[in-house]
């Protein structure tokens, strides 16, 4: 990155940050959580015992990956979210299986994650073919009807983070790109016994804490934010009503966050709360009825064992 794009990054992080705090209730796009610091941090929090989702995600992927290929025929697979792209294998190791060459783009706002991430996988199947992008998922969007035949690969419950406008529009959204017949894959979490998905979000070992705690690090280091991080604390709880995972950081004493690019300050008094991401937890009959509201349809369902997580192939109708 050049000096003048991390001043362009800065004022972005630091105007977000400024339209989250000056709301009531406060929050924070929880994108910032993840730049190469937040990315470990995750990828600490998936090996956590408490974790369950990535491990049964993962044990349903290498499960079912050749069934999903079988269904979807060759495409390109465009994954959202892409991470470390470790759960990913499982499919890129079936598609090439069957074909001389398979192409992978990978989407991610971690530089850092990104490049790990498509190295790894055209090391361990050099039949892949990676097109790495850095940047929102909106940037995928206008390469959709390029890469053609497609599926879309939407992992790890991602999709949870979003609340329901965000939804809302991310579904028209890739139903609008999206060219008929081309394919979804998309991972969620489902409603299950609350105590287990609490016990996610807290882990024993701290690696929750610390990387909700992240998004005010790259704030002091990145804005200048000036903040004692020993006085934030992790709060996670389970919402019934909304079927989701609620994470806040909330202030012990009262500080001043510094917003250097913007040269303004915003105070935070004790015991304030700010929500710094959600994570529903999904119904599958009620998330195939939503989705079908945009247009999918839902081919096929991969579930493990205890119904804790799922995955689901959709696709876009052809044309009558
Ligand atoms: C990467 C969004 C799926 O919601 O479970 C995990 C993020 N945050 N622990 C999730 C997360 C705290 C995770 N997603």
């Amino acid at each position: 990155m050049s000096s003048n794009q991390a001043d362009v990054a800065a004022r972005e992080f630091a105007t977000a940050v400024m339209i989250g705090l000056s709301d009531h209730p406060r929050w924070l796009p929880c994108r910032f959580l993840y730049d190469e610091r937040g990315s470990r941090l995750f990828d600490a929090i998936c090996e956590t015992p408490e974790y369950y989702l990535t491990r049964t995600e993962s044990s349903i992927l290498a499960a079912s990956a050749a069934d999903i290929r079988d269904l979807t025929g060759p495409v390109t697979l465009i994954e959202l979210g892409s991470g470390s792209s470790r759960k990913t294998g499982h499919l890129l190791a079936a598609y090439s299986n069957h074909a001389r060459s398979v192409h992978y783009v990978p989407v991610d706002v971690s530089e850092a994650a990104l490049r790990t991430g498509s190295a790894a996988m055209s090391v361990a199947y050099p039949a892949v073919r990676v097109t790495g992008i850095h940047g929102t998922y909106d940037a995928a969007f206008p390469l959709l009807g390029e890469l053609s035949p497609a599926m879309l690969v939407f992992l790890g419950s991602t999709v949870g983070n979003f609340n329901q406008t965000e939804a809302a529009r991310f579904w028209s959204d890739v139903a609008a790109h999206l060219v008929p017949g081309d394919f979804v894959l998309l991972g969620v979490d489902l409603v299950k016994d609350p105590g287990l998905i609490t016990a996610a979000y807290n882990d024993v070992a701290g690696h929750s804490a610390e990387f909700t705690r992240n998004v005010f690090h790259r704030m002091n280091r990145e804005l200048g934010a000036g903040l004692d991080l020993g006085q934030i604390d992790h709060v996670a709880g389970y919402n019934p009503e909304w079927q989701r995972i609620e994470i806040f950081a909330r202030f012990a004493c009262e500080q001043t966050v510094h917003l250097r690019p913007l040269g303004r300050d915003v105070r935070v008094r004790a015991g304030e709360r700010i929500m710094t991401e959600i994570s529903r937890k999904f119904v599958l009959d009620e998330l195939e009825q939503y989705l079908a509201s945009f247009g999918f349809e839902l081919r096929q369902v991969f579930t493990d064992d205890r119904r804790w997580f799922a995955v689901l192939l959709l696709q876009v109708p052809r044309r009558a």
